[in-house]
């Protein structure tokens, strides 16, 4: 019986910072509403000449992935692309990432889930590999979400920032016993009935990029539930209570949904690894993210008990116990 775990993780940011002062600058905000509401000190964008795109932010980051779970690029057997913001409606951000890294021929494919395309880019990597698509996945989520923010849009634009985070899974065998480690439980949801309140107004029907758009209020409401509802979901199917959990590793959307989802699910806030202060909202991007600064703090360490949630457009949502 095989099972994953994650060996090696990996980030990246544009050096280009972005304060609320800054913005404040530009658009009818301040520093204080933005804190006050959101928990966003600053965030990172791509600037103009800097190189950056989402396939070269995941680039950035899978390379010390890779490099972090000591295994050559050679050896990888596929590779998923999580990200709403790709640079081309194809090819793939995934066969990008393979040309750019020279990853011999494996699968590659790109996940199109927004804010939860991570978690299900990681459910759908433990499932080929339990199928027998090879031993070694390269999961990288990455946004650009700062090319599709309308800066005439106060609501939206102060939310969200630019980044990579990237994992290596493996395949190991193992026992299917509770001490088991690894990925032990995912839940994934998806309801399109939420379609209108969390979306891009572009694409190909309208031949145009298109902005974010958002009824935040509506959003808010929608994700300190259904964040709650699927962690509780995922730790039920890994058989782990909240006492048991070390760390919850949430979405970075907004502190007071990360804290409002925490105090639901009965965890003390000093387990919820946040970084929404530094990075703003960063999509797919955001758990790997948060999983990288964690552990490179050294705040995760081996064998923690993990639960990391996210909810995005769709709407979709979902949990892993891991
Ligand atoms: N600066 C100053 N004032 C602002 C700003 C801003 N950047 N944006 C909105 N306002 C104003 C509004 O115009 C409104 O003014 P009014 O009362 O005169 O009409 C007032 O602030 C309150 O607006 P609300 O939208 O009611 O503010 P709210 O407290 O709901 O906060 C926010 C807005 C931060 C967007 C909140 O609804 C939220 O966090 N929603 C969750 C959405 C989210 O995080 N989405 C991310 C993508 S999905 C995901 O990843 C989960």
């Amino acid at each position: 019986m095989y099972n994953s775990r994650i060996s090696g993780l990996g980030m990246y940011v544009p050096e280009n910072i972005v304060t609320n002062d800054d913005l404040s600058k530009i658009m009818d905000t301040s520093n204080e509403w933005i804190i006050e509401r959101t928990g966003i000190k600053e965030r990172r964008h791509i600037k103009k000449g800097d190189g950056n795109s989402t396939v070269v932010m995941g680039v950035k980051a899978a390379k010390i992935a890779i490099e972090r779970a000591s295994i050559d690029k050679d050896d990888i057997d596929l590779i998923l692309f999580a990200t709403l913001s790709p640079d081309y409606y194809f090819p793939g951000s995934g066969v990008l990432v393979q040309e750019l890294l020279e990853i011999p021929t494996c699968p590659a494919m790109d996940i199109r889930n927004q804010c939860s395309g991570f978690i299900y880019a990681i459910s759908v990597g433990v499932a080929m590999l339990r199928d027998g698509y090879g031993k070694k996945c390269l999961v990288i989520g990455a946004d650009s979400m700062s090319k599709l923010l309308d800066w005439e849009d106060r609501s939206t634009a102060v939310l969200f920032g630019d980044g990579a985070g990237a994992v290596v899974l493996e395949a190991y065998s193992c026992s299917g016993e509770k001490e088991d480690r690894g990925i032990l439980s995912v839940d994934l949801n998806s309801d399109g009935n939420y379609k209108d309140i969390l979306h891009v107004d572009g694409g190909v029907a309208s031949k145009t990029t298109g902005y974010l758009r958002m009824e935040g209020r509506e959003v808010f409401k929608h994700a300190v539930e259904k964040l709650a509802r699927t962690s509780e979901k995922a730790m039920a199917k890994a058989g782990v209570k909240s006492d048991d959990v070390d760390w919850v590793v949430p979405h970075q959307a907004n502190i007071r949904i990360i804290q409002g989802t925490a105090r639901k699910m009965g965890i003390p806030d000093e387990k919820v690894i946040k970084t929404v202060q530094d990075h703003g909202n960063t999509s797919a991007a955001s758990i790997p993210l948060a999983l990288s600064v964690a552990s490179e703090a050294g705040q995760i360490v081996k064998n923690d008990l993990i639960v990391t949630e996210a909810i995005g457009g769709g709407l979709a949502w979902g949990a892993i116990v891991l």
